[in-house]
């Protein structure tokens, strides 16, 4: 949520500025600003919409230095306008300041500047905090950092910010709280970033800011400190591990489209050195020296939000079956105010493709502080939920751009997979279903391409659906959250409204929508096929528009359905990766037929890093 980007160096600070903007864009993109410190003062250029419109904008008024900073922005306080846009300007010129998050107290702090005559231009909370640092600094004669250090312990929620200061303009400083910063270490130059995506293409060498750090960057050193002691503390610097051409579009007209195709490569990376298909065993290194522990839980809490909550649906369903212990699974939203019997005898997942997202965050630091073993399945390497948990699983699904989450849904259910597998093992239960499960996996990769050769089958029942106002997604069992999360999918990037639901629950409300223009999608396998084939004569005794994805060879789908998605049949275990993928399409195609911005849905941001 809200991309920040800073340079300090001796290269072109505003190209850099723009293409790491470009890069963050996924995060939000309702506004994009910039501020250079230009040898005598600190330009500011910035406008509502996406950086293409900044782009322009410093086309005809270019700004140069050899430090400066750039943000693109997900509105919380204040409408998507110029004002609005990030960086904000002290009253008096002396600092620029990027933000993401929130802070909670701005109405208060503003309130005590208006009255000392501070007179503000927008409706954000960053502009309040840039004008404390500005009244902190020249009221109590501080240093640039001293008064971004007062202003910042007076304030109470969430931030990663980056400062400039046009009386110490040979410095950036920045500070996390709540939202995640990186620093790129280059030869004689610096990078400052929300993700490393803006970094890679210059250094490959890292720091993460940890909470409640800040970091002051000069052209030929950095220090990290913490804001309460102020002590320096000494940082790893680690590797990215990803390639660039992993973040690039790569030919596909959108990253959606690119992520949906590379599952075969993102599942197979998910159980690389993980499930040996020779042994038939399952080895999981992030979670080796705690499987005692895991073993001996009480329970299961798996938690979550959107997308990665579907996936802990299925993940929930799977250890249950294999391995016979309770799981609850809970939106990381509501777990985290809710009082729940939590213990040391709980262990809780905490599943995310960010790594940091604010309520999964919130969620797993509660579990911890009550005891809980808490165990991260999380994509981005070096995260904050990463970092938190007690130990993890990644799910080396790759970078992923596309707002609309994809290959990380598919990667979360086969780490899932893999842990009942795991447990299953450990416990001597239902061995033959983990053997017939792990002999599966071995034909995954195929079944996918496979899918794949429904694409243009897909592209076309889009074209009939894609002026549709609602959609029904309707399965059993693994099924049903596969129709939350076709659902969730369609409504994201399309703007159509669906509705996902277990398919015998049509009959307790959503079958009162059903008419000739409510498509209705089945996902129907093998398990329950008779009871779901009864619910899709009920929809079809009602006129309903139907569409079947199935992996049953029959003629009974297509005699009752306007159209049937054929895919390979697998273990029902592990069939949400494959049923998923057509929905992915249809969703994508559908989209793309309505003219929607796939990457960039409208009010959405990849990485949602406040409540
Ligand atoms: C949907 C989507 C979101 C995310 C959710 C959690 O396509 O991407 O629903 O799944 O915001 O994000 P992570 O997994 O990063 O915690």
């Amino acid at each position: 949520m809200c991309g920040i980007v800073g340079y300090i160096g001796s290269r072109n600070t505003t190209e850099i500025i723009i293409k790491g903007l470009q890069r963050l864009e996924y995060r939000g993109y309702d506004s994009a600003g910039i501020s250079v410190f230009d040898g005598e003062n600190l330009s500011l250029v910035k406008c509502k919409g996406k950086v293409k419109e900044l782009k322009n904008l410093l086309n005809s008024s270019p700004v140069n230095g050899n430090i400066g900073m750039g943000h693109t922005r997900w509105a919380t306080h204040g409408e998507p306008n110029d004002a609005n846009a990030h960086p904000h300007m002290s009253s008096s010129g002396l600092f620029t300041l990027i933000h993401n998050g929130i802070i909670e107290n701005y109405y208060s702090i503003r309130k005590f500047l208006t009255g000392k005559g501070i007179e503000f231009v927008s409706d954000t909370d960053t502009e309040v905090l840039v004008q404390f640092i500005e009244y902190l600094y020249l009221k109590n004669n501080l240093s640039f950092a001293e008064a971004v250090r007062s202003a910042l312990q007076k304030v109470v929620g969430a931030y990663g910010i980056v400062v400039l200061c046009k009386d110490e303009p040979d410095k950036l400083i920045a500070a996390r709280h709540g939202s995640p910063l990186v620093l790129g270490i280059g030869e004689g130059e610096y990078f400052l970033a929300s993700d490393t995506s803006p970094i890679i293409e210059y250094t490959r060498k890292i720091v993460y800011l940890d909470e409640n750090e800040m970091t002051i960057i000069k052209s030929d050193s950095y220090e990290v400190r913490n804001i309460e002691e102020y002590k320096v503390i000494s940082k790893e610097i680690q590797n990215i591990d990803y390639d660039l051409e992993q973040i690039e579009k790569g030919g596909y007209e959108h990253f959606m489209l690119k992520e949906i195709y590379e599952q075969p490569t993102s599942v197979y990376e998910s159980t690389r050195g993980r499930i040996d298909l020779k042994k038939m065993t399952v080895k999981l290194g992030g979670i080796e020296n705690w499987l005692t522990r895991i073993l001996d839980a009480n329970q299961i809490v798996i938690t979550a939000c959107g997308t990665s909550w579907h996936a802990a649906q299925i993940g929930s369903y799977i250890i249950e079956e294999l391995v016979n212990i309770t799981v609850k699974v809970e939106y990381a939203s509501e777990f985290r105010y809710r009082e729940t019997p939590i213990d040391n005898n709980t262990v809780v997942f905490a599943i995310s493709q960010s790594g940091e997202t604010a309520d999964t965050l919130a969620a797993i630091r509660k579990a911890r502080t009550m005891g809980a073993l808490s165990v991260g399945i999380v994509n981005v390497v070096g995260s904050s939920i990463a970092r938190e948990t007690d130990c993890g699983v990644y799910i080396h699904a790759g970078p992923e751009i596309g707002v609309a989450s994809t290959k990380a849904f598919t990667s979360q259910v086969t780490v899932l997979t893999e842990i009942a597998l795991l447990l299953a093992q450990k416990k001597k239960l239902n061995c033959k279903m983990v053997k017939d499960i792990i002999r599966d996996f071995s034909t995954i990769t195929e079944k996918i391409e496979k899918v794949f050769k429904q694409a243009d089958k897909i592209k076309n029942i889009a074209k009939d659906f894609a002026t549709s106002n609602n959609f029904l997604y309707l399965g059993r069992g693994y099924q049903f959250p596969v129709a939350l999360e076709g659902a969730l999918k369609l409504k994201e990037i399309s703007y159509i409204h669906a509705e996902g639901y277990p398919a015998a629950e049509m009959k307790h409300g959503p079958i009162a929508l059903i008419d000739e223009n409510m498509p209705v999608l089945f996902i129907v396998t093998q398990r329950g096929f008779d009871k779901i084939m009864s619910n899709i004569q009920e929809v079809n005794a009602r006129g309903g528009r139907i569409i079947i994805i199935t992996s049953v060879d029959t003629k009974r789908c297509d005699e009752y359905s306007d159209h049937v998605i054929k895919i390979p049949a697998i273990h029902h275990c592990i069939s949400p990766i494959l049923t998923t993928i057509p929905t992915q399409l249809l969703a994508y195609y559908i989209a793309v037929e309505r003219g929607c911005n796939v990457d960039q849905p409208r009010n959405l941001a990849k990485s949602v890093t406040v409540e």
